[in-house]
């Protein structure tokens, strides 16, 4: 085939601890990453001359090398020059529903569409790995957008183990429209005010990493207990997020005083999530935040837990 239409899944962190400092100046992590129904979609199609056009509808979406969807489709021309010659450039169409720079991995989940649309339209026929392994080198939570569902990450995010799927749980998401948090800016606050905390030895941070494996969180996971997964939501980015907009603390304490399993920031922020067990509870909390906070630039989102990452649109 000649074009690809691929969904592309927002995700929440479940869980984020930052353990310490790493050589190439990332941090050591280690997350619970959730994949939403919340999506983009990506159409790609082959197109005569051997470049990269980039559409989208969304005004802040840059549509050169600026793009992590582009340097994706970069990434694979380079690394497959033989399939640029025989099939020609590509053409990536980007229908934005997930906020942009709001945490929940939009501009990540757009590259790995990109990654998995252009080895089944080159008929590369790579490994789930060697996608994994592409995604890497592009963004940190590039790998998990790749699969997605359920899953712990260490490393730079990268390092993936998969959990058992956390089916019927909703999502209630809210994110004030025109504010952005700068990934970079939460980890550099991050390490200038907590730097001293962080373990810097490997067997330290093999240790840390083995104590979230084997801790709480990820048992809660495995017994399916949705009232003590909402109570260990935990997001270390959250100490820098927080004092530094306090509106967001504001939309924190509304949703976690309404009929919530929980509610945190997600990844760098700013966008704010409550995790409810019914629709019709993420309803009725959108509906008592909305009220509460009366903010025409608080815009909100309802989803559910994704068992899975990039598929083809049907
Ligand atoms: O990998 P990605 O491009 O998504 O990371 C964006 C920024 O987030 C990095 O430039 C870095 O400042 C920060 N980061 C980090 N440690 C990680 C992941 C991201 O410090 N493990």
């Amino acid at each position: 085939m000649h074009s690809y239409s691929l969904i592309a899944p927002a995700k929440i962190n479940l869980y984020l601890e930052i353990i310490g400092d790493r050589p190439d100046n990332y941090h050591e992590l280690a997350m619970v990453l959730q994949s939403i129904s919340l999506a983009d979609k990506i159409d790609i199609r082959s197109i005569g001359i051997e470049s990269i056009v980039v559409r989208c509808n969304h005004p802040l979406v840059p549509a050169d090398e600026a793009n992590i969807a582009y340097r994706a489709a970069s990434l694979m021309s380079k690394q497959f020059p033989e399939a640029l010659v025989r099939y020609g450039g590509v053409e990536i169409t980007i229908h934005k529903h997930i906020p942009v720079a709001a945490g929940l991995a939009g501009g990540s989940t757009n590259a790995a569409a990109v990654l998995v649309g252009l080895d089944l339209m080159w008929e590369l026929g790579l490994t789930h790995g060697e996608l994994e392994e592409l995604g890497a080198q592009l963004g940190s939570d590039v790998p998990f957008c790749i699969g997605g569902g359920t899953a712990l990450a260490t490393g730079r995010g990268e390092v993936l183990s998969p959990l058992p799927n956390l089916d019927h749980i909703y999502v209630v998401l809210a994110k004030y429209k025109n504010l952005s948090i700068s990934t970079p800016w939460a980890y550099k606050t991050y390490r200038q005010e907590f730097g001293d905390t962080y373990v810097t030895d490997t067997e330290g941070q093999e240790n840390s990493r083995q104590r979230v494996h084997s801790g709480p969180i990820v048992s809660a996971i495995a017994h399916h207990n949705h009232a003590e997964i909402g109570k260990l939501l935990h997001n270390d980015l959250e100490k820098v997020a927080l004092p530094e907009y306090p509106q967001l603390l504001k939309l924190r304490e509304a949703f976690a005083s309404e009929n919530v399993l929980g509610a945190m920031m997600s990844g760098s922020g700013p966008t704010m999530f409550a995790l409810t067990e019914s629709q019709a509870q993420a309803e009725e909390v959108e509906a008592a935040v909305k009220a509460k906070m009366a903010d025409p630039d608080l815009e909100f989102w309802i989803a559910q837990f994704n068992s899975n990452g990039i598929s083809i649109a049907h």
